[in-house]
């Protein structure tokens, strides 16, 4: 199979990877991708498509972007003539879901990933739900990520990633603000004792999620909205999810800076 990767990034390289390992011919798109993208491309041998138009000549295409870009990339793909299975793998609302699915019709397949970059066995799952998602299901046979097949549902997939994504980055950013807000009220030290007393794990894990999120705060920021959004469409409140948003928003300057402190991180939630 001839597939296209849109865009690779750090979790979009491996799964072109683990495309290549299964044996499809894999491509990607240069049209305004930056130096870290070129880059990341350059360490796996895959072949360059120089305008949207070759998209047409694919089997299938992945959609591994930026949430918030993932309907734009839809509708550059419509345009381009494309009628192969596009897997948008993107951590996206339902209803986001079904526009991306209007913009693309009947070759949507629905996707969600859940792990680090596939690089382990066993790390990283690829959730698929809809009508094409067994054949999808072939295209990743043999390699180091694992495909859950879940129904036909066209939103399946999408709302599993929502759900698990709630907890994991709404958690992280529940702690940070919990730690901007200690500081703002001269209560470090205090909150710090009665933490290791109590709720021992806390203080390291304050540390490691704001090490593990700065670089991706401006992408989990349209992540966090995707989920607000997905509370709300199921009748519950959106409120905690928006406040995570904001949250990484103000840490989004923080994407180039190497190796941030927890100081640093809490600088700037407070200064934002
Ligand atoms: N990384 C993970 O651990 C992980 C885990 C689970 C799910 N995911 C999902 O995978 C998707 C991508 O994550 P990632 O880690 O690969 O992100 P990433 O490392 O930040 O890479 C994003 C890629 O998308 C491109 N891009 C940036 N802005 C864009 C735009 N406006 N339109 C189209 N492409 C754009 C970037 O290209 P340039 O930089 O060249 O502009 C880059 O190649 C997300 O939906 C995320 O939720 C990631």
């Amino acid at each position: 199979m001839k597939i296209a990767v849109l865009n690779p990034g750090s979790m979009g390289i491996t799964i072109a990877a683990a495309l290549k390992f299964a044996q499809n011919d894999v491509y990607w798109l240069n049209k305004s991708r930056s130096p870290a993208t070129i880059d990341r491309v350059r360490t796996l041998d895959i072949h360059e498509l120089g305008s949207l138009n070759q998209l047409g000549n694919m089997d299938g295409i992945v959609s591994v972007c930026p949430p918030d870009a993932a309907e734009a990339v839809a509708k550059q793909v419509s345009a381009s003539g494309f009628n192969g299975l596009y897997l948008d793998a993107n951590a996206i609302a339902p209803d986001t879901a079904t526009r991306v699915a209007q913009i693309i019709g009947t070759a949507y397949v629905d996707g969600g990933i859940i792990g680090p970059p596939a690089r382990t066995p066993g790390t990283t799952r690829l959730y698929l739900s809809g009508a094409n998602r067994v054949q999808v299901q072939s295209w990743f046979k043999g390699s180091v990520l694992e495909v859950v097949c879940m129904d036909d549902s066209p939103n399946a997939a999408s709302s599993v990633k929502m759900c698990y994504a709630a907890y994991t980055k709404g958690i992280g950013a529940l702690i940070l603000a919990i730690r901007a807000l200690a500081k703002e009220k001269n209560v470090e030290e205090a909150l710090l004792n009665e933490w290791n007393i109590s709720q021992p794990d806390l203080p390291g894990r304050s540390e490691m999620i704001a090490k593990g999120s700065a670089a991706k705060a401006w992408r989990f920021s349209g992540e966090m909205r995707e989920i607000s959004q997905t509370f709300e469409s199921g009748g519950l409140p959106g409120g905690f999810h928006q406040a995570a948003a904001e949250i990484y928003r103000r840490m989004s300057d923080l994407k180039d800076v190497p190796d941030p402190s927890l100081a640093q991180v809490i600088d700037e939630i407070l200064c934002a």
